[in-house]
């Protein structure tokens, strides 16, 4: 059961960021509606009284003010080949005693189809920019050995390629984005490599399609025109790589019915030239603009912390830095609302997550971490900000899926586990493909050394079957708050994800230390009725 602290006066409220303009409005001594577990598990065996949770905050659901909708694909996913991301992570072989699916193992699909993975993305990531496709198709023991220069200096085996990749996502019923090499290749192959996946007229590249067992077009919905141009994709200069753009996407085509939405390289993170130079230049060579942003939490590249085991100063410094996305999607949407009013090009955050050194006596270049409670803290903040941009933002994709960076999978020889992010992305599903509804969270500030952020988050939306999703999260690692909300009528249930410590995590030997908790309903119908948000916490709640 998580304790918590005694109440201090809590501190001058501020914008919660996932809402509206805040109003400062709370109501003091109303009643918790403490929400029981289902698994026996209870947030707490008494009624809190305003001293033990400290907090209290009124959350405000403006549903006569709905918003855009929340595209599913916001919720997508990324993999490389990169560590044991793709080999171990996804791809055993047919040989394989780990059970597999045409060499994909069928534990991992299970887990990503509950999931519902919209969209994932291959193959880099910087990989990408140095990645001849002719290497991964026709018969598996003919293909190359090549080098992966990027990740770890090694053999590159070519097992898996553009065929088992359309058959994961056929798997897991995602769409696929692949990226093109525009670093180191051809104009050439690059056109070749979409009319082979996409185009259904016999010439020699279709033929040899067929000839490797796929006879109708694969669907090719997105397709990245590079990665990282300005660093791992060739060191580019903007006015450079939109020359560069306008070139390649030009060849980019569509084949028979297949449409195809070009993906520009976009910024990394905070580099708004790059994005004023590229839709000045090539504005209309691009469909979509990608943006890469990842959460480090320590002072440099170097010293970037550890997954668990870190310290409350650690703990802070990395969720202030997950709030830059909000800056971020901002600025970049502004110089994109002067470029493109109508909207025609999208933003995708076609990279984000969490990144700390590599867990103790693993690869340097595999960029293998574990995945605690803060890591899902941080996916549920970043969620909210995506829900807030979704007029402008069409997709974004955690970086990696499986086994590199912030997973939502983590995989040993047999086993498996799911990360606090799976859960965190398995909560919030319920808002994709919902409409936004706008809310305001006054928030206290949770403060500790230097470092000051809002304390709670909160992000809304509305089903097409009219079902009310509020997601709510509290960051403080001590602090619980109550939540009033009037406009929260009638039964409502809930999912919790908590722990006892900051660094909650699942490993192979403790596959549920932390996992939802699923809420019996309570009825918040009375208007001095509250709910409890315990600290370190995220709950979604639905009602009608
Ligand atoms: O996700 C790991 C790497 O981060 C990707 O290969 C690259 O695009 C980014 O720098």
């Amino acid at each position: 059961m998580p304790r918590f602290a005694l109440a201090r006066e809590a501190e001058p409220c501020r914008s919660a960021k996932a809402g509206l303009p805040t109003k400062s409005a709370v109501r003091a001594g109303s009643r918790p509606a403490v929400l029981q577990a289902h698994s026996g598990y209870a947030m707490t065996s008494h009624a809190m009284t305003e001293d033990e949770t400290g907090v209290v905050a009124e959350l405000t659901i403006f549903l006569d003010r709905p918003g855009a909708t929340i595209n599913r694909n916001l919720y997508g996913h990324f993999i490389e080949h990169l560590g044991r991301c793709i080999y171990d992570g996804l791809w055993v072989g047919e040989a394989s005693e780990i059970p597999n699916e045409r060499g994909i193992r069928s534990d991992v699909v299970r887990a990503l189809r509950q999931l519902e993975v919209p969209v994932l993305r291959w193959p880099g990531g910087c990989f990408a920019d140095q990645y001849c496709w002719r290497d991964g198709i026709g018969p598996r023991p003919d293909r190359p050995r090549t080098l992966n220069t990027h990740w770890g200096g090694v053999v590159e085996t070519n097992q898996f390629g553009t065929h088992e990749f359309m058959d994961l996502c056929e798997q897991i019923d995602a769409e696929p984005y692949v990226t093109g090499n525009l670093g180191s290749g051809t104009v050439r192959e690059m056109v070749q490599w979409v009319e082979y996946m996409t185009s259904d007229v016999d010439t020699t590249m279709v033929e040899m399609r067929r000839a490797n067992g796929r006879n109708h077009p694969f669907k090719l919905p997105y397709f990245g025109v590079g990665n990282e141009n300005w660093g791992c994709g060739g060191r580019m200069r903007a006015d450079y790589y939109a020359d560069q753009l306008r070139r390649y996407s030009s060849f980019v085509r569509n084949y028979g019915g297949n449409r195809v939405c070009r993906v520009a390289c976009g910024p990394n993170s905070v580099d708004y030239e790059w994005t004023e130079t590229v839709m000045s230049r090539a504005g209309s060579d691009l469909d979509a603009l990608s943006l890469h942003y990842y959460t480090v939490p320590g002072t440099d590249w170097n010293h970037k912390g550890a997954a668990t085991g870190f310290s409350e100063s650690e703990w802070i410094a990395t969720l202030a830095k997950a709030l830059v996305m909000d800056e971020l999607l901002t600025r970049h949407g502004e110089i994109l609302d002067r470029f493109d009013p109508d909207r025609r090009v999208s933003l995708i955050v076609d990279e984000w997550g969490t990144w700390y050194d590599v867990e103790p006596g693993t690869h340097p270049g595999f960029l293998y971490q574990q995945n605690s409670l803060r890591d899902a803290l941080v996916a549920a903040i970043t969620l909210g900000f995506f829900h807030q941009h979704s007029a402008r933002v069409s997709m974004a994709n955690l970086a990696q899926m499986v086994n590199v960076l912030q997973a939502v999978i983590l995989t040993e020889g047999d086993r498996m586990v799911l990360t606090p992010t799976y859960h965190v992305l398995e909560m919030y599903k319920c808002h994709r493909g919902a409409t936004l509804v706008p809310v305001e969270l006054p928030s206290p500030n949770y403060t500790f050394g230097s470092v000051q952020i809002p304390m709670l988050y909160a992000t809304a939306s509305r089903s097409a079957q009219g079902r009310l999703y509020v997601s709510l999260v509290n960051v403080h690692p001590h602090k619980a708050a109550r939540i009033v909300a009037p406009r929260l009528r009638g039964p409502v249930s809930g999912r919790l994800l908590t722990g006892a410590s900051m660094d909650v995590h699942n490993d192979f030997d403790h596959p549920e230390a932390i996992s939802p908790i699923a809420l019996s309903q309570v009825d918040l119908g009375s208007p001095d009725s509250s709910l409890l948000l315990p600290a370190k916490s995220v709950l979604v709640l639905e009602a009608d």
